[in-house]
C-alpha cells in the first residue's frame, strides 16, 4: 500500500488529549517512561467512566440477578438487562434476545461449536475456516472435526496478508456447513470482506460465524447490513473488563441450537424425568453470570459510542498512515501484512533481532508491544516467520506516540548494530 499518497487526516471534532486524561493507566510511568501502551489488539484500557460504573455497581447495586424479589437483585437484573439492551444498539442487533453474554470471544465461538455444530455437523460436512483465524477460531472446530469427522477447508491469503476471495467459492459444496471468518486479522490487521463472504455463503445456504474482536473495537459494526449469523467479541479488547464477551446470533439459529452449559437459569423446569430449556438468551447463559463485567462492558460501549466508532475508526486510520509511512524509512523492518483496507495494526521483523529482544528493548522505553505468534501461527508459517513484533493502536493514542516507537526501534537497531 502507499501510505503516502493518502492524506493524514483527524476529525477535527476528536480531541485526543481530552480522551486521554479518562484513561488513568495512560499516565502512568513504565521503566521511568511515561507509558506508551501499544498492545491494544490482545486487551485495550478502561476509562473512568467505566471504573466508576464498576465501582457504582458493586458499592449500591451488587446481587444475584433474575432469582429474588429484593431491591437490590431487582437493581442488578435491571442493570445486567440495560447492559444487553446497550450491546444490542451497539452492534444494531434487531432483537435484545439475541445478545448472548459469554466470558469472551473464545466462549462465543466454543457456543457456537457446541450449541451449532455438535448438534448440525457430521462426518464428511465441511466448514471453512481462513488461514487469518485466531487459535480461537481454529481449534473448536478441529476439536468438533476430531468428534464427528467433519473435514476443514482452509481460504488462504495473498502476500499482502489479503484473503484469496477468488479461492472462496470453489471451497463450497453439498457438504458445506459452517464459514468461520475473522473480521480483522489480530495479527496483521487485514480488515476482511465479511459482508461481501457472508453473501455468497447465504447463497449456498450457508451460515456464517463471524470472528469480531478485533474489529469491534475499530470499526462501526452493524450485524444487520453485515448479515452474518453470528458475531463474536470481548468485553476486554473494547475498554471494558475481562470476563465478559458477546456471541450475537440470529434467533431462529439460536432457537434451534442446544445449550453449551447445563445449570441455573438456563431452564424452565427441572425433573429427573424431563428438564425443559429457557428461551434464549438466558438458554445460553446457564449459572450466575459475571454481573458486574457485563454492565461495565455497558458503560463501555456507551463511552466508546459517545466519541463515535467512525470518529474512532478515522483517528486510528490517521495512526496507521502515519505509523505505516514511518516504518518504511526504518532499514531492516519488513512490515508483514500490507492489506490494502487494515485496521491499525503493525506487524513487523527486524532483520537479525528476534521480537523478544525487540519487545524487552521497547519496553525498557516504556512502550508496551505484543511479540510472539499471536496465536495466528498458521499466519506466521504462511510468512515464514515464527513470530513478530506486533504495535496495535487505540483511539487514545497519538501520533507523538508512533515517533516513541520509531525512535524505540530504531535504538533496538542500535543496540544490536
Ligand atoms: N487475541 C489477542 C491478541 O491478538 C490476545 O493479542
Amino acid at each position: 500500500m502507499n501510505a503516502r499518497a493518502e492524506p493524514i487526516h483527524v476529525t477535527p471534532a476528536f480531541d485526543v488529549e481530552r480522551v486521554r486524561a479518562d484513561f488513568p493507566i495512560l499516565q502512568i510511568e513504565v521503566e521511568g517512561k511515561p507509558l506508551v501502551y501499544l498492545d491494544n489488539a490482545a486487551s485495550s484500557q478502561m476509562p473512568q467512566p467505566v471504573i466508576d460504573r464498576l465501582v457504582r455497581y458493586q458499592s449500591t447495586e451488587h446481587a444475584n440477578i433474575h432469582r429474588a424479589v429484593h431491591t437490590l437483585s431487582e437493581r442488578a437484573t435491571a442493570a445486567y438487562e440495560e447492559a444487553r439492551a446497550k450491546l444490542q444498539r451497539f452492534i444494531n442487533a434487531p432483537d435484545v434476545r439475541e445478545v448472548i453474554f459469554t466470558s469472551g470471544t473464545t466462549e462465543a465461538i466454543n457456543l457456537v461449536m457446541h450449541g451449532y455444530g455438535r448438534k448440525f455437523i457430521q462426518a464428511g460436512d465441511e466448514i471453512i475456516l481462513t488461514t487469518l483465524e485466531h487459535h480461537s477460531n481454529i481449534v473448536p472446530w478441529q476439536m468438533l472435526a476430531e468428534e464427528t469427522g467433519a473435514i476443514i477447508r482452509v481460504l488462504p491469503i495473498n502476500d499482502a496478508g489479503e484473503l484469496c476471495l477468488d479461492q472462496f467459492e470453489p471451497l463450497f459444496n453439498d457438504r458445506t456447513k459452517l464459514v468461520g471468518v475473522s473480521h480483522v486479522s489480530n495479527a496483521l490487521g487485514s480488515i476482511n470482506p465479511v459482508k461481501q463472504m457472508i453473501a455468497l455463503a447465504h447463497k449456498r445456504g450457508v451460515p456464517v460465524l463471524v470472528d469480531g474482536a478485533q474489529a469491534a473495537p475499530h470499526l462501526p459494526v452493524d450485524v444487520q447490513d453485515l448479515d452474518c449469523d453470528f458475531y463474536a467479541f470481548s468485553g476486554h479488547k473494547l475498554c471494558g473488563p475481562t470476563g465478559i464477551g458477546v456471541l450475537y446470533g440470529k434467533a431462529a439459529l439460536l432457537e434451534k441450537m442446544q445449550p453449551f452449559k447445563g445449570g441455573g437459569d438456563m431452564i424452565l423446569s427441572v425433573s429427573f424425568e424431563k428438564t425443559v430449556y429457557n428461551a434464549i438468551p438466558y438458554k445460553f447463559e446457564a449459572g450466575t453470570p459475571p454481573i458486574a463485567a457485563a454492565i461495565g462492558l455497558g458503560a463501555a460501549v456507551d463511552y466508546l459510542s459517545a466519541i463515535g466508532m467512525d470518529v474512532i475508526a478515522a483517528h486510528e486510520h490517521a495512526l496507521l498512515q502515519y505509523a505505516t509511512s514511518q516504518f518504511s524509512d526504518l532499514p531492516g523492518l519488513r512490515l508483514i501484512g500490507t492489506a490494502q483496507d487494515k485496521a491499525a495494526v503493525l506487524s513487523f521483523t527486524l532483520d537479525g533481532i528476534h521480537p523478544h529482544d525487540v519487545g524487552t528493548l521497547l519496553n525498557q522505553d516504556g512502550i508496551a508491544v505484543r511479540t510472539g505468534h499471536h496465536c495466528a501461527q498458521p499466519v506466521m508459517a504462511r510468512f515464514k516467520v515464527p513470530a513478530t513484533t506486533r504495535a496495535s493502536f487505540a483511539f487514545y493514542n497519538t501520533m507523538a506516540e508512533v515517533d516513541a516507537l520509531v525512535a524505540g526501534i530504531r535504538s533496538v537497531q542500535k543496540v544490536f548494530a
